[in-house]
């Protein structure tokens, strides 16, 4: 059957993916960690500033289900570290359209996804949101800096500021980027279709963001993709957010000392349901 939708989305892969040839000079080979028993072997670039895959990566990829035949639109692919878990995951997924604006790291996703032998089955556009994207996805997940510049105070996210080319954090409530990604996936999702997305409760307005989410696709249809993880903090990351002048949304679960802390990773999904 011709699906429109999807001939819509399959013309994308004819389209100039905007990655000319890169010079591999500019780039770096080694095995990041993303977390226990993880490791992926990743170019990234070595004088430009790049998020380094972590374990957060992983929380958020896990609970992603992509059946055969999926074409998956991924948001925010840094340097295709997420990207390469749901390819590893599920060969059966029919294409993976993954957007990064940072162009120095959509040069390393697009040279990962190559290395690790994907090329003909995911494409990496250089843009903002869904703006590069055409036509709809079955399954889209946005892991697009959904926190505020603490993230930066931690060193999570490199400390160049953004004018020459930094990793753009989500503004003062962390919602910045994450609220018009909702707003835009619903009309690149399929009818029937999911689309994930995290929320960092103590780094963000998470309110802010379900809100919207359940004006967007219906209450009903907003639900936890998984159960909260916690993430631990050092002794120094919590004087770091205790001296920092950004606000924190929640409170971090401290142990009785206060010496360590967690701090809350969750993964959302929302349904579309509308069949028009
Ligand atoms: C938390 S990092 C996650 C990267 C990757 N998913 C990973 O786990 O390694 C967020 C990524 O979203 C990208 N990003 C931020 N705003 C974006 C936008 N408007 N459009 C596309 N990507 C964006 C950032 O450049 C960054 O690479």
């Amino acid at each position: 059957m011709n699906d429109p939708l999807i001939s819509d989305t399959e013309s994308l892969q004819q389209a100039d993916a905007g990655g000319g040839e890169v010079s591999l000079d500019q780039f770096k080979k080694e095995p990041i960690q993303l977390d226990k028993g993880c490791v992926l072997e990743l170019w990234h670039p070595v004088n430009l500033p790049w998020f380094r895959p972590n374990q957060v990566t992983r929380t958020v990829a896990d609970p992603v289900v992509i059946r055969p035949g999926d074409v998956v639109f991924e948001i925010g692919a840094g340097i295709g570290s997420m990207t390469l878990l749901f390819l590893q995951k599920f060969p059966g997924l029919k294409h993976l359209y993954s957007v990064e604006v940072v162009p120095q790291q959509a040069d390393a996703a697009r040279l990962n996804i190559r290395e690790h032998g994907f090329r003909e089955q995911a494409t990496v556009f250089e843009g903002s949101l869904f703006s590069p994207l055409e036509g709809r996805a079955n399954v889209i997940v946005g892991d697009c800096s959904g926190m505020t510049a603490i993230g930066r105070e931690l060193e999570w996210y490199p400390p160049e500021p953004e004018d020459i080319g930094g990793i753009p954090l989500g503004g003062a409530d962390g919602t910045e980027v994450t609220l018009p990604f909702l707003e835009q996936s619903q009309r690149h999702l399929m009818p029937g279709g999911t689309v994930y997305f995290p929320v960092i409760p103590n780094f963000s307005d998470g309110d802010k963001i379900l809100q919207a989410a359940r004006e967007i696709y219906g209450a009903a249809q907003v639900e936890p993709a998984a159960e909260a993880r916690k993430i631990p903090l050092t002794q120094r990351q919590l004087e770091i957010i205790d001296q920092s002048e950004i606000k924190t949304f929640r409170p971090i679960e401290r142990n009785s000392t206060g010496t360590r802390g967690r701090w809350v990773c969750e993964v959302w999904k929302a349904t579309h349901n509308d069949r028009t």
